[in-house]
């Protein structure tokens, strides 16, 4: 099963991953994470793209085809993935045809998660995580039981992205509404696209979406 998450920053695409790796066993591959991994590790390409993440707008196309083009090919992406994050531009979309049907590959979904601009923002500015054992928390809702504590594993000092602060917040989210929100009608033309209203709570979108995924397995 080959499917994208599509959906603004806070929709929850990082969230109903981790439920659908579990459930299906396939690979999660967030443009995010491995930009933000080149960030942390100061690679390169980590010194290229950090200005646009930290800036809320997007990296140019051309080094995330490549990063994903090189992820794609490897192995454990044979069982299927889900991308979340990418693509982000109607380039990178095509781009991403491209790259499937030179490994006789194709998409069965694209999940859209819908959520209102106010509610976004207040749900990023409420998330943060333990930075060892990766556990998310939002003040929202989900917060440890000893505040200054992870209740995994103990870490005591928690992570806050940077470009979680409510002004780069609505950077991000300017350029969802410009460069993103056209794959909507990309992928409904294709005929694979499902709309999922993600004001829901987090267990009733995992349902909703596993609805979906059933017609397939
Ligand atoms: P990226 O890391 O992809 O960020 P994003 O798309 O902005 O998404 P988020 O991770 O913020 O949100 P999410 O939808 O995963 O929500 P989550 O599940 O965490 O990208 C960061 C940057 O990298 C970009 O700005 C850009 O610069 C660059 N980049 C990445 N990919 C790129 C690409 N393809 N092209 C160019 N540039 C790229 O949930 C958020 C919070 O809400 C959590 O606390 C969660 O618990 C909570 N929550 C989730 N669902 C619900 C619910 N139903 N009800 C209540 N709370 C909920």
């Amino acid at each position: 099963m080959n499917l994208i998450l599509l959906g603004p920053p806070g929709a929850g695409k990082g969230t109903q991953s981790e439920n659908i790796v579990k459930l299906y066993n396939i690979v999660q591959l967030s443009t995010g994470d491995m930009l933000r991994a080149e960030v942390s590790n100061s690679t390169s390409l980590g010194e290229k793209v950090k200005s646009y993440m930290v800036s809320g707008s997007l990296v140019p196309d051309d080094i995330i085809i490549k990063m994903i083009e090189n992820r794609l090919c490897l192995g454990d992406c044979a069982g299927g993935f889900i991308l979340d994050g990418f693509p982000r531009t109607i380039s990178q979309a095509q781009a991403l045809d491209i790259m499937l049907s030179k490994i006789n590959k194709k998409l069965d979904f694209v999940i859209e998660i819908k959520v209102d601009d106010e509610q976004l923002i207040k749900r990023i500015s409420g998330r943060f995580t333990c930075p060892i054992c990766k556990k998310g928390y939002n003040k929202l809702y989900l917060n440890p039981s000893n505040p200054d504590e992870c209740d995994n594993c103990g870490k005591v000092q928690f992570l806050f992205r940077e470009d979680d602060k409510e002004e780069t917040v609505r950077s991000r989210l300017v350029s969802y509404h410009k460069q993103t929100s056209v794959l909507i009608p990309y992928y409904h033309q294709m005929g694979i696209l499902y709309t999922i209203d993600g004001m829901k709570d987090i267990e009733e979108v995992s349902e909703r979406i596993n609805l979906i995924l059933k017609r397939l397995t």
